[in-house]
């Protein structure tokens, strides 16, 4: 392993913004059970998956790589309701009472700070548990110092902050967004048209040391602003939007008629949601920010410059609907369009009865993980290497996001090798 990672010694606070949320709940429920030898982490790619290393043996990445260990993390964060986790997830409806009570005695006692939140950034939310402050600045204070306070109250030596809170409203990029100096100054004029409530989070998380992994699709750390502050604090940043459902299977079904040069005329998903993710998605201008999110993906992959026989008018939509009776339990329709020789249409119907939090509570674990790792290694600024994780990977002006699953998957094999003083055994892997 390189010398110069540090150990995964003692306590490390995950902070969780949108605490009471589904995905918050279901990934401090399923952790805490983990640990408590109650459930196995399934999904979770940190706690389970295997790389093969140069002899040809195949490692656990936690054999591989210092990551920190289940029992060492303390979970705490911000929400907008007061509810502790064990209220919260009752709330939330994901989990089952019977799953909830092995751990009922830890979840009560998590409790949520008061949150920074502005309405207008999320019509549909309307919390009474939220801080009073003059200014952005004095918000993202009021967070820096609440995340010093939960470290020294829990002995925690690292804390990561994460983002699972409700998607906020679509805004384009900014004159305040494009340097480090034209942020602080929009959030010290508390401009709050371009300052978002995410954006004081990741501030702040950024200037306590605290990597930043940013769940939902906001624009947030997405700016030159940011990432001259994670370069300038030495602290990694990731996200964005968990790649949970849908994409996934976009991103696994694109490469492959790209491998196989075969054509594509149109991609219609839709899909219903009850949860309380899916009533905040129901206002068009946050809809907005999950739809550019979701549309990026299929011409990344297809490359209709390189292949406009086959790509050049694939007519791509995506659609998110409120329906509450299934809460949680998202069901996906995806209608593909392909065509192969001699130009002969096919259809594929893709129909997905997922849990949206049940996927995306070991992605937000990974990512947790793996960012308090990048940080102990000394990897600051975008971290492409979570790309695997995400539906909109952060990249920079000077690059292109991945999407295809199976390169990102090489990608996260080749940095944990990398980290480890390893190579792969050949070019099969
Ligand atoms: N579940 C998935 O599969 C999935 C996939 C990709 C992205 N996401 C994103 O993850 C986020 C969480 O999803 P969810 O299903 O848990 O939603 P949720 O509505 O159940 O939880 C969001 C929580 O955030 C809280 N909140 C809102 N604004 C806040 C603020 N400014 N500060 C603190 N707390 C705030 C809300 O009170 C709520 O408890 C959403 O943005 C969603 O789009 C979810």
């Amino acid at each position: 392993m390189k010398e110069n990672i540090k150990p995964a010694t003692g306590h490390l606070g995950v902070l969780v913004v949108g605490m009471g949320g589904a995905v918050a709940t279901t990934l401090i429920t399923g952790t805490l059970a983990a640990r408590k030898g109650l459930t196995k982490a399934i999904g979770s790619i940190t706690q389970l998956a295997k790389i093969s290393v140069k002899s040809g043996e195949e490692k656990a990445i936690k054999e591989l790589v210092p990551l920190a260990d289940l029992h060492d993390i303390v979970f705490g964060g911000w929400d907008i309701f007061p509810d502790n986790a064990y209220e919260a997830a009752k709330v939330a409806e994901v989990l089952k009472e019977k799953d909830l009570d092995g751990v009922k005695d830890e979840l009560e006692r998590i409790l949520p700070m008061p949150a920074a939140f502005d309405h207008n950034w999320a019509k549909r939310l309307n919390g009474t548990h939220i801080k009073q402050a003059a200014t952005r600045w004095e918000l993202m204070e009021q967070l820096r110092e609440d995340i010093r306070a939960f470290k020294q109250a829990n002995g925690c030596d690292r804390a990561v902050v994460l983002w699972a809170a409700s998607t906020e409203i679509y805004i384009p990029l900014s004159a305040e967004h494009q340097s480090l100096a034209a942020l602080e100054k929009a959030m010290k004029e508390n401009n709050t048209t371009a300052v978002s409530p995410s954006m004081c989070y990741a501030y702040a998380a950024l200037q306590e040391g605290c990597p930043f992994v940013m769940g939902a699709p906001n624009l947030c750390v997405d700016t030159p602003a940011m990432w001259e502050l994670s370069k300038q604090t030495g602290v990694p940043i990731s996200g964005k939007d968990f790649k949970s459902g849908q994409t996934l299977m976009k991103t696994v079904l694109a490469p492959m008629f790209k491998t196989r040069m075969l054509g594509v005329s149109g991609w219609f998903s839709t899909n219903i949601l009850g949860n309380r993710d899916g009533e905040v998605l129901d206002d068009p201008d946050n809809f907005k920010t999950k739809e550019v999110s979701k549309l990026s993906v299929i011409d990344n992959i297809f490359e209709p410059e390189k292949y406009p026989d086959l790509y050049k008018d694939v007519y791509h939509k995506v659609r998110i609907n409120y329906y509450p009776p299934r809460k949680d339990n998202k069901e996906a329709w995806d209608n593909i369009d392909l065509f192969g020789w001699m130009g002969y249409p096919m259809e594929i119907k893709v129909n997905f009865l997922c849990r949206d939090s049940i996927l995306a509570a070991p992605i937000a674990l990974d990512l947790v993980l793996f960012s308090d790792l990048a940080l102990r290694a000394g990897m600051s600024g975008i971290q492409t290497w979570l790309s695997f994780f995400c539906k909109s990977p952060m990249h920079d002006f000077d690059h292109q996001p991945v999407h295809d699953l199976f390169t990102q998957w090489r990608m996260v094999k080749q940095t944990i090798r990398e980290l480890a003083g390893e190579e792969a055994p050949s070019y099969l892997d």
